[in-house]
């Protein structure tokens, strides 16, 4: 009979062959991005499917080719007794199947952000660790190819002294995600944030910000300073009360400065040059379709990897703990009158 030591151990041992993988969610995010970069992968098996609306979960099962559908999760989890699971639900009802999934020592990927707070964050990278097993938090931004490759390209030329995210949108008032459920940093602009600590490394030293609610009944609008102990300076710049959408990052070094907008373009700017060397998001992901420009499909390439080696994800969620401690440090370190 198996133990709990001799379970742990398996779940421990590298995977030779497919990755098993039971998926819990049918909606959006799984169907536009995340199950079309599985479904590339000739390492991966999408053995069953769960969705607590049937319809869903049938069209997608039939989509994606999967062969088991399940209204309930622990039947499926019970039955196809996966290497990995995937959970793609919304953030305020991740927690209790988060935690069901990895005391039954499943290694698991979550989208962001990974929990409604840092509190509950933690407490899902104590049940990982404590279970042995691997978690991830789907921040894409950090897997996105062009990001990547400029990051690179800067670093090269010297070390990166500054960094500047930008994330704005329209969205009329009133904005509360999930019926006020979650708010915007810590449920979406929180891909700002994380990008911020991603590039500029090392842990935040400082904090001075600004967060206003504008036209708004609730903060819509988050700028913030943050010194880094890796030298860097992060700017960030968030704001749901502009006209449209936005996603773009700079970095500079001394005599090297980098921009992208992921979705659309990027470029170098060297030495004074007026002229940008351009990047393409395309060319740098080897791929026109959304889910490569925009790192989807590296961060689901990066768990697999992960699981099949045993090696902690670069978003592990004890990594992303540090992102949700800033979304606090944020709200907490406003500048007065700011
Ligand atoms: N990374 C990004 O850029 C990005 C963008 C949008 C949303 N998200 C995140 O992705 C997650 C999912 O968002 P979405 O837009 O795909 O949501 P969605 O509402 O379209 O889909 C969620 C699905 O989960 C199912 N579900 C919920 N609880 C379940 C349970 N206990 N068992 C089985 N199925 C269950 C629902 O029926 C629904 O079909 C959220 O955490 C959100 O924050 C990330």
């Amino acid at each position: 009979m198996a133990t709990a030591r001799t379970r742990r151990r398996k779940s421990r041992s590298p995977i030779r062959g497919k990755v098993r993988l039971a998926l819990i969610g049918a909606g959006g995010m799984a169907n536009g991005v995340h199950y079309p970069s599985l479904s590339e992968m000739a390492d991966v098996d999408m053995a069953a499917l769960c969705d607590l609306v049937p319809d869903k979960a049938q069209a997608t099962a039939k989509r994606f080719g999967i062969p088991k559908v399940y209204s309930d999760y622990r039947k499926m989890l019970d039955e196809v007794r996966p290497h990995a699971v995937y959970a793609l639900m919304p953030p305020h009802h991740i927690h209790d199947v988060a935690v069901e999934v990895l005391n039954r020592k499943h290694h698991l990927f979550i989208e962001k952000p990974p929990g409604v707070n840092a509190y509950q964050n933690r407490q899902l990278a104590l049940h990982a660790k404590r279970n042995g097993v691997i978690a991830m938090a789907a921040f894409q931004r950090r897997y996105v190819p062009i990001i990547n490759q400029l990051k690179k390209r800067v670093e090269a030329h010297g070390p990166i002294h500054t960094v500047e995210v930008n994330f704005i949108k329209f969205a009329p008032d009133p904005v509360n995600y999930y019926g006020g459920a979650i708010d915007i940093l810590s449920c979406d602009a929180v891909h700002a944030v994380d990008t911020l600590r991603y590039l500029c490394g090392g842990d935040v030293l400082s904090v001075a910000s600004s967060v206003r609610a504008l036209d708004a009944d609730s903060p819509n609008s988050f700028y913030a300073l943050v010194t880094f102990s890796s030298g860097v300076t992060g700017i960030l710049k968030t704001n749901w009360a502009c006209g449209h959408r936005v996603f773009s990052v700079e970095m500079h070094t001394t005599g090297m400065s980098a921009y992208a907008e992921p979705d659309v373009s990027g470029a170098i700017y060297k030495d004074g040059s007026t002229e940008p060397e351009p990047y393409d998001p395309a060319g740098c992901a080897k791929s026109d379709a959304t889910w490569h420009k925009l790192g989807f499909f590296g961060e689901n390439r990066h768990f697999i990897d992960c699981v099949k080696s045993g090696k902690q994800p670069c978003s592990n969620i004890e990594d992303t703990v540090a992102t949700m401690e800033l979304v606090d440090r944020i709200y907490h370190n406003v500048i007065p009158g700011a």
